[in-house]
């Protein structure tokens, strides 16, 4: 039997971390023994707020970086696709043929158009066509496949409705069950709080553990960790709930004799910080080991990560080129083409021979 598809990604805007990796990467490191994965780096997707040349100039970077982090936090390229939006002809065609299959109220109230709109400090005035036409794009990357399940977050989930409401009339207008209607997957997990204990773990608010992330770097960031910041020295009770440092304990340490004994001590004030805090740099840094060594594997060919990238792309783009035309087929486009493209070369036929 088939297994069923999954497609989903990122946009590329740098480094992955620890909060991509439970949020995420984990569950599509997964998800490969069972389903056939298509990996996207929608890098199309950074161009709806940022489509400065020197914004795309920097993807060269971002977009290997990010493949990198996938590769070492356990995704397979013998598996799985992993491939660059931008290269995939398909998917532009399809989202015009898809923009035509969605309203403009539909798309200009949904929550997530508005959170981008916001957070880029772009107002209606200043609102670009292809924001609005986020969703409709993200319907091309999902539909290009021909994917069952997509995995993304709550954030997410409108548009994979979009995306379904999108096959759904795409199929019945053209009387034909071209496109299948993917099911969202939304991950349970909430989100990583960052070392700074104020906000989830965001590359920009400087309060992420990189992937990437050299032992030492660690051990910096988690002696930086805010913890309970009522407990001036280690003979005062602490408290372990919502204390980012437990937290990340019981995410990535694996001893949970050790974690408890640290709580019940921390809680009766017989623990330092700095005991607690070294206990949880040595198990991020045994989590992050198996994920270095990956990294240097990749890193010690020059070629090997943008190889990845390229043959993927060439298998999407097979993917894509054999949607679309099914799609055209469907429409009836590629049979006006074709009439049109016969009737010509006959004529020309007619006259090389007339000339001749
Ligand atoms: N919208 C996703 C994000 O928030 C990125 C993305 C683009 C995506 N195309 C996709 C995710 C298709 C899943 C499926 O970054």
């Amino acid at each position: 039997m088939e297994r069923k598809r999954i497609l989903t990604g990122d946009r590329p805007t740098g480094k992955l971390h620890l909060g991509h990796y439970v949020g995420s990467l984990a569950n599509r490191v997964r998800l490969q023994d069972e389903y056939e994965c298509f990996f996207i780096i929608a890098d199309l997707h950074t161009l709806t707020t940022r489509p400065e040349k020197e914004h795309v100039m920097a993807l060269r970077q971002n977009v290997t970086d990010v493949v990198l982090d996938y590769l070492a936090a356990g995704i397979d390229p013998a598996r799985s696709t992993i491939y660059l939006q931008s290269a995939v002809h398909a998917v532009y065609e399809m989202n015009l043929i898809f923009e035509m299959l969605v309203t403009l109220p539909r798309l200009q109230r949904l929550p997530s158009i508005k959170d981008m709109a916001r957070a880029a400090d772009l107002n209606d005035d200043t609102l670009p066509f292809g924001l609005v036409g986020y969703p409709v794009l993200q319907a091309a990357d999902i539909l290009m496949p021909r994917a069952h399940l997509v995995p993304v977050g709550k954030d997410n989930e409108s548009h994979v409705e979009i995306t379904r409401e999108i096959a759904r009339r795409f199929n019945r207008l053209y009387g034909e069950e071209v496109l299948p209607e993917p099911e969202p997957m939304i991950g349970e997990i909430p989100s990583l709080i960052g070392t700074d204990g104020q906000a989830k773990m965001s590359k920009s608010l400087g309060n992420a553990i990189f992937l990437s992330d050299d032992a030492r770097t660690v051990e910096k960031k988690v002696h930086g960790m805010y913890t309970d910041p009522n407990r001036i020295s280690a003979d005062v009770p602490g408290r372990v709930e919502g204390n980012p440092v437990f937290i990340y304990h019981d995410a990535f340490n694996p001893n949970k004799a050790e974690i408890d004994d640290l709580k019940v001590r921390y809680r009766e004030g017989k623990v330092g910080d700095v005991e607690v805090k070294e206990k949880l740099a040595r198990a991020i840094n045994a989590f992050l080991d198996p994920m270095r060594e990956r990294r240097a594997t990749y890193e010690a060919q020059s070629g090997l990560v943008e190889r990845v990238i390229y043959e993927g792309t060439l298998r999407a783009s097979q993917e894509g080129e054999a949607t679309l035309l099914a799609m055209k087929r469907a429409m009836g486009l590629s049979g006006l083409w074709n009439r049109i493209s016969r009737k010509a070369r006959e004529a020309i036929a007619r006259d090389e021979k007339a000339g001749a």
